[in-house]
């Protein structure tokens, strides 16, 4: 079913299908996704789901068979859809549904999908999509978080801003994304910039100390500190890990 042309000349192609593409476009024109875009670094697109119905009234829902509240995605604008965009852009190397009944996506998953060629993303609607689009041409069903949103489209802009910002080339400073909290299992430092007093608060000596030896280990106590009170959870894992890699 995938036909299409080889590789692509950005790092990373993105096909959003939705059917507010309105509702998209203006947050991947912004910041460092929209420079990304300017740049050809990645190519990232909304498509109007609407564009793949035949039917005169451009349908894209209709009623669940066994009855029951609320409206299903039919399943052939998706299956159109998905089908024209293999053939304009090559064979997707994963295609995601945004649904609350997806595995969370985290820190492991964007890098996950940094490392891929092309990625199509269907933002879910209604009650949910037709069973047989997921069977048959979905890879990865993903939710951002055990809360249910109106739909998958700022779930979509979540996975494009937290994918797209670890393809190299995209944020300036590779450091600072390796420095990411997550990135190690740990949550983040805390930041300062001048003044270094501001309405009787002070920055903490040891920053303004220049010793660089102290304050490498005074970030990292922060981060473990912080990441115990914040997000146990994380430090457990973070110390498994380390347990299996010495
Ligand atoms: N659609 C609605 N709620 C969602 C969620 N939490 N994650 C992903 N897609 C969704």
């Amino acid at each position: 079913m995938f036909r299409g042309s080889g590789k692509a000349e950005s790092a990373l192609i993105v096909d959003i299908v939705t059917i507010f593409p309105q509702m998209v476009e203006p947050a991947l024109a912004e910041g460092v996704i929209g420079r990304a875009r300017a740049k050809g670094v990645v190519d990232v697109r909304a498509r109007d789901l609407r564009a793949y119905t035949s039917d005169k009234h451009r349908v894209v829902d209709d009623v669940a068979f066994g009855g029951g509240p609320g409206m299903v995605m039919k399943p052939e604008p998706l299956f159109r859809a998905i089908e024209e965009i293999s053939v304009e852009r090559g064979a997707p190397t994963a295609v995601i549904l945004t649904t609350p009944q997806g595995r969370p996506f985290s820190h492991a998953e964007a890098v996950r999908f940094s490392r891929m060629e092309r990625l199509i993303i269907i933002c879910g609607r209604y009650e949910g999509i037709d069973e047989r689009v997921a069977e048959a041409l979905v890879t990865d069903e993903i939710s951002i978080g055990d809360y249910v949103l109106t739909g998958g489209e700022l779930p979509a802009l979540v996975v494009v801003d937290a994918v797209v910002r670890l393809v190299p080339g995209v944020v300036g400073d590779d450091a600072s994304v390796a420095a990411d909290s997550f990135a190690d299992g740990l949550l983040d430092y805390p930041h300062y910039t001048r003044p270094a007093e501001f309405k009787g608060m002070k920055v903490p000596d040891i920053l303004l100390s220049g010793h660089h030896a102290e304050i490498a280990r005074w970030r990292r106590e922060q981060q473990l500190r912080r990441t115990e009170e914040r997000r146990p959870d994380l430090l457990r894992r973070h110390e498994l890990n380390k347990e299996s890699t010495s």
